[in-house]
């Protein structure tokens, strides 16, 4: 089957179907027009019978203060509660988390045993830290078991976890703690990759170098290597944990009390703060996993994510533990030993629902083509994809190799600010497109408007995504700055006189009635999945002694669906300056990269060119960059800037 514009149907699976959670469109239909005849009625109903209130809620939603708004005003719960306590009455002997470690050392812990962890750690944070509700803790850590202990004793505490990305830099988990005014950070001496240890611990210390808000500093000791202990600020998380009590009351928490702090990238050179609260997000994160993956009691379920960015926390964490599942956590990359090593994996746990990133499932197919068929893989049901647009080559590997044409493929399109998925197939209803995130989940109202207009558009007319009413799970605020939520989300859609929640993302609708992202309309780029504001590596760049002006853009990558191009303006020429050549320069700049953001921002290519093409007023014509840098046609009109022969001169060096 194909739709009008030639683009192939799979419909779903009508043995899976039969068992799913929503079995069929006809549900589907039935509970999004409940959400959208009665918005407050259709979430009341949802966080009455998901959530274990400490104390019930007045008010579903409070709207008087738009667009701070506010969920469940009045009830009290604890996250950690949620996610732990109120399983152990059935399922306390169920394995909560599997770790699999890099060089294939397993650990399990069952839902029990994750109670008497999470609340040692809770015991720790609060007696040997001082930690209370309230305060900030950083944690800075490898997969390991006790990242996911670290995240839920915070959240029994009331404590709010801000985690950077083990890959980010000193100079950037020192701008996280300082914005966050985190006064503990939790950390490992380091972890492995590919069979060798790697180190986090001495980041650390760099970080805190100087004078900072942190007071105590908690080691999980991974991979035993030598690290400094800095004696008073240092403390051995093996040591302390021996002893705690088991046993710590959970702090009863608002509402819309924050549960955590994610940094992440924006249109400025300073990432943001995004403020996810208690109930909201831990409601929507456990229906997302009950309807999108479909997770049954007797599954196991696999994210592929790092617990430093929103999908590790929502899909490896939180959401499923907060539903009773089996999360695997995993400590490697997916292409050691081997590429086969995922597949490998899923044989041996018989996973049955995989999620991962399309920048994996390139990187897998081309480096592993034929590794799918050396493993079992009927255990499969659900195969999921997150982080960008997928394109339809990688799709069909991913549907046949991997699904065997027998599982639902759900392309789930959300974002950090939004906490959980916002449009995404339901494996059992849904009939799938290759590359398409098909239509948004009951009870959000995601919708593609004209940004000039508020209109929703016309099919293939394309605009911008949108969701025109809060929902429980999206963002509250950025940390110490109200004014940047609102003028970075709801300052540029007006739906009908009300400023609407804008994503950032262009999309398209199809004859169907299909959602398809096309991508950022703003200046952040999305490298292997993971977004990096444009201005953020200018910045970077900038400070390299010899840089006078640079602009970077995003340019299509075989694998890593976007890379990095700068464009950048020396101080002096090349042949002058101690570099000897480009390479050299190059190497150079993205040293600076490296030590400012980390490994994930180095840039793929960089032209040094002798000016940037700008407006007559000074704004650097970004559009023309990107042009260039994809190798395509100048189609607008170059005589109103400021020096047009810059245009020719850049594009013949390409
Ligand atoms: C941006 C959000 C959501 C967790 C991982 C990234 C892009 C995400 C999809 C998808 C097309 C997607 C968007 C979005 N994106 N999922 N299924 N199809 N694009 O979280 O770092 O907050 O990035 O990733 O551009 O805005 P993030």
């Amino acid at each position: 089957m194909s739709d009008k514009h030639h683009r192939q149907i799979y419909q779903p699976n009508r043995e899976y179907a039969k068992d799913a959670r929503i079995k069929n469109m006809c549900e589907y239909q039935d509970l999004t027009r409940w959400a959208e005849e009665d918005y407050e009625g259709f979430w009341d109903s949802y966080a009455k019978e998901k959530i274990d209130w400490i104390e019930p809620y007045h008010t579903v939603l409070d709207e008087s203060n738009t667009p701070f708004v506010r969920w469940f005003e009045g009830g009290k719960l604890n996250v950690a509660e949620q996610c732990v306590d109120r399983h152990l009455d059935v399922r306390k002997n169920k394995a909560a988390i599997i770790f699999e470690g890099d060089r294939g050392d397993k650990q399990m812990v069952t839902y029990l045993e994750l109670y008497y962890n999470v609340n040692k750690m809770a015991n720790l944070l609060k007696n040997e830290f001082g930690v209370k509700k309230g305060d900030r803790v950083v944690i800075y850590m490898p997969m390991l078991l006790e990242s996911a202990y670290a995240m839920l004793a915070c959240a029994r505490i009331g404590a709010i976890h801000s985690i950077v990305f083990g890959g980010f830099s000193a100079e950037a988990l020192r701008d996280r703690i300082e914005d966050a005014e985190a006064k503990v950070v939790i950390t490992a001496d380091g972890a492995y990759r590919k069979n060798k240890p790697y180190m986090l611990k001495p980041v650390v210390d760099k970080a805190l170098e100087g004078k900072t808000p942190v007071e105590k500093v908690c080691v999980v000791e991974r991979n035993g290597e030598d690290i400094t202990w800095v004696p008073g600020r240092d403390y051995s998380y093996n040591e302390l944990i021996k002893q705690q009590s088991p046993v710590c009351a959970a702090e009863p928490m608002d509402a819309e009390d924050p549960l955590f702090l994610l940094y992440t990238s924006g249109s400025t050179g300073q990432p943001k703060g995004v403020q996810h609260n208690q109930a909201g997000y831990i409601l929507w994160a456990q229906m997302t996993m009950e309807w999108v993956f479909d997770v049954k009691e007797n599954d196991t379920y696999w994210c592929t994510a790092d617990i430093g960015w929103i999908t590790g926390h929502t899909y490896i964490v939180y959401g499923p533990l907060a539903m009773g599942a089996t999360t695997i956590m995993f400590e490697g990359v997916p292409t050691y030993p081997d590429a086969g090593r995922p597949w490998k994996m899923v044989e041996e746990y018989k996973i049955n629902q995989f999620y991962t990133a399309p920048t994996a499932i390139r990187v897998l197919h081309k480096m592993g083509e034929n590794e799918p068929a050396k493993y079992d893989l009927s255990s499969l049901k659900v195969l999921g994809t997150v982080g960008e647009p997928i394109d339809p080559p990688a799709w069909k590997w991913y549907y046949e190799e991997i699904g065997n044409s027998k599982c639902a493929i759900v392309d789930t399109y959300w974002q950090t600010e939004t906490g959980g998925h916002m449009i995404s197939p339901l494996p059992g209803a849904t009939p799938i497109k290759p590359g398409c995130a098909t239509l948004p989940l009951p009870g959000i109202m995601g919708e593609v408007l004209n940004p000039e207009t508020g209109e929703k558009v016309e099919a293939y007319e394309g605009g911008y995504m949108c969701v025109t009413r809060p929902w429980p799970s999206m963002i509250r605020g950025v940390w110490g700055d109200p004014e940047r939520f609102q003028k970075s989300y709801f300052g540029d859609v007006v739906k009908d006189g009300k400023p609407v929640y804008f994503t950032g993302d262009g999309a398209i609708y199809d004859d169907d009635g299909y959602i398809t992202i096309t991508g950022r309309t703003d200046d952040v780029i999305n490298v292997s999945g993971h977004r990096m504001g444009t201005a953020e590596v200018e910045a970077a760049i900038l400070k390299h002694d010899d840089v006078a002006e640079v602009a970077v853009v995003g340019k299509p990558h075989e694998l890593k669906g976007e890379g990095i191009f700068a464009y950048v303006v020396l101080k002096t020429a090349l042949d002058d300056a101690i570099y000897s050549d480009n390479i050299d320069m190059m190497k150079a700049i993205n040293g600076v990269i490296k030590k400012e953001i980390g490994n994930i921002a180095v840039c793929d290519q960089m032209l040094f060119v002798p000016g940037l093409p700008k407006t007559r007023s000074g704004k650097i014509m970004r559009r023309i960059l990107r042009a260039i840098a994809k190798g395509e046609l100048i189609t607008q009109d170059t005589s109103t800037l400021e020096d047009p022969s810059i245009v020719t001169t850049i594009e013949a060096m390409v």
